[in-house]
This record gives structure tokens, sequence and C-alpha cells, in this order.
């Protein structure tokens, strides 16, 4: 027995269900077969990572005391989860390789996020284990991000997305259906921290101080809501958590038609109510649908740039890379 592990979690893309995460709505995303990996033992008195993608190694004492002030970049979601782990961070040595584009909306640093809470010593279900993660993500950048992405990667299951309810933290794994290409293709780099998405969480408290939680409002409720602009992200919400709804039943029958129909207005309802895609973000996503063979195609993830998600038949369209769903996050010691 020696300290070595070897910690992996992988990335993400979320096939229907944004930004309703934090208003406690409905999400379906599922893992990629891409993975961030953390190999090294547990030495030392503080945590000594390198990066086969970074030029500056992170050295990290310990206790950490404010992990947005870390440098380089990439140690602060470290320092975050070390933060968050407090006392049981286990001092570690090690070196970090990943297969997740970086800035690209598939949820690298929540794959990076999660694989160092397992590599410092984290132990506990993968619900505890997306929590921690998700508040390391807000104390290293600020963003006030929602469970969406930690939870996927912590609970991924082999083959299936996720059908999660956000308040509950229960999950329903939905087989995604043999006889189709699940294919994300990436348009352009982009960043959370400093975009609109905390003022569009704000906007959402602000129409749920007026009609109350959106997972429970209809469209009725928001059409009383006088902001237009806040009118309209409530509209996005209370929709799309139908849509979720649908599209779960939809992939269940294997109505692959209708998915990808649920899938471009979910993409409509982001472009036009929520106002998080871009302009090269919906050509893609055109260009796409009319490929022949492609169900249906949207925006996935937080926005503003980032990839596309689309449902195709076999074989459908080159453009992009095909996708499948694996197992959560894991660690190995030996
Ligand atoms: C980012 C956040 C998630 C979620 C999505 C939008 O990925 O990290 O919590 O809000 O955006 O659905």
């Amino acid at each position: 027995m020696t300290n070595h592990f070897v910690a992996r979690a992988p990335g993400r893309v979320n096939l229907i269900g944004d930004h309703t995460d934090y208003t406690g709505g409905l999400v379906l995303p599922m893992t990629i077969d891409r993975w961030t990996v953390i190999e090294g033992s547990r030495s030392g008195g503080a945590i000594a990572l390198t990066s086969a993608d970074e030029p500056h190694p992170v050295g990290i004492a310990l206790p950490v005391d404010n992990p947005s002030t870390v440098e380089p970049h990439w140690g602060r979601y470290v320092a975050g989860v070390a933060a968050e782990l407090g006392a049981t961070t286990m001092p570690i040595r090690g070196h970090v390789t990943t297969t997740i584009p970086v800035g690209a909306g598939l949820s690298s640093s929540a794959a990076l996020e999660v694989a160092a809470a397992l590599a410092l010593g984290f132990e506990g279900t993968a619900a505890d284990l997306a929590q921690l993660a998700r508040r390391a993500e807000h104390r290293a950048s600020g963003v006030p991000c929602g469970i969406m992405d930690q939870l996927c990667i912590a609970a991924g299951v082999a083959d299936h997305a996720l059908l999660i309810d956000c308040r509950t933290l229960e999950i329903e794994a939905v087989p995604v259906p043999h006889n189709v290409d699940v294919i994300v293709q990436f348009v352009a780099h982009r960043t959370l921290a400093g975009s609109e998405y905390a003022q569009r969480v704000a906007e959402c408290q602000r129409a749920e101080q007026l009609i109350g939680p959106l997972r429970l409002a209809t469209l009725a409720d928001v059409a009383i809501i006088g902001d237009p602009i806040v009118q309209r992200r409530a509209r996005h919400v209370v929709s799309e958590n139908q849509r979720v709804r649908d599209f779960a039943v939809a992939l269940r029958a294997n109505d692959l038609a209708t998915a990808g129909r649920l899938m471009i207005e979910s993409h409509h309802s982001l472009r036009d109510n929520y106002e998080t895609s871009t302009p090269a973000v919906n050509e893609a996503v055109r260009q796409m649908c009319a490929t022949p063979g492609v169900y249906g195609a949207r925006i996935t993830g937080g926005g503003f740039g980032g990839c596309i998600v689309a449902l195709a038949a076999p074989g459908s369209t080159t453009t992009g890379w095909v996708v499948r769903a694996v197992d959560g996050a894991a660690i190995d010691r030996t």
C-alpha cells in the first residue's frame, strides 16, 4: 500500500435545461468521454501540482485562506476545494492532464474541482461532493453557478443522461438511445467570470421576489411581471423546465423528432428570452439543423460562446465530434 492515487473526472454537455439550476429547476446533462486526471501521491505539507497544459505549477500552503487570490489562476479551483475541505485536506504532490477543452463550456473547471476534491481526500456521496465543488467554484471564480455541472460530473452513469431536480438533487438516469449520435461542436472560447451570468442569476432572483419560486411558476404567473426583461428571463426558465420534462419523455420513447424540436425551441428561448447566445453560436445551430439527419441542436451550458450540442442519426455529420456518456468521477488508490 503506497499513497499513490489517480483521480479522474469527466466533462459534461447539457442536452437541455440551461439556466434553470440556480432556481432549483430541471436539467438534463450527460458526462462526456473526456477527462481531467490528477495523478500523484500524498506527501509533504502542502499542495504541489504541475499541469501538462499550464506553464506554471501550483503551490498552495495549507490551510488555504483566500482561494481567489492564488496564482497561477488555474490553482484557484484547487485552492477553493482545499478551503472547503478545511482541516481534512490531504497534502499532495501530483500532475494534472486533461482532454476537456478549457473555456469551451464543457465544465473543465468543475471537472478540475471534482478531481481535486477526490485527490485531496474528500469522502462522501456524489451530492456532497458536488455541493463542495460548487462552493469551491464560487470561492475560486466568484461565478454564482448552480449545481448542474458538478453533480453531473460526480454522479455520471455510462450511456445515460441525468435528469436532475436541482432543488432536491434527485437524479433519474435516462438511457441515451443507441440509434442516435450526440454531437458537440466547438464555436468560441468564453469565460463566465465577467460575463452577464451573475446578472442573469440576479434577474431570476428579482422574478422570484415578484412571483415566487420559478420552479413552481406558470406562464400565466410570468405574464404579470411588469419589467419586460425580468419577464423574458422568467419566461425562459419556466418554459425550459417544461421542455426538460418533455425531452426526458421523448428520449425514453426514442422519439428523436420531438427531442430535436425541443432542443431547437430551447435554443430560441436562450437566444431571445435569456439572451445568452451569440451570433456565431446562432449560425452554428442554424447550419447544424440544416444538415440532413440532424434532429435538433442548441447552445449548451452557460453560453456567451462555448459549444453547441446536437442529436443526429448516426454518421450524419462530421462537424463536431460524437460524445459518449461515461461513469462519473472516481479515484483509484494503490
Ligand atoms: C454554467 C453553470 C451551471 C449552469 C449553466 C447554465 O455551466 O456552471 O451551473 O447554470 O451554466 O445552465
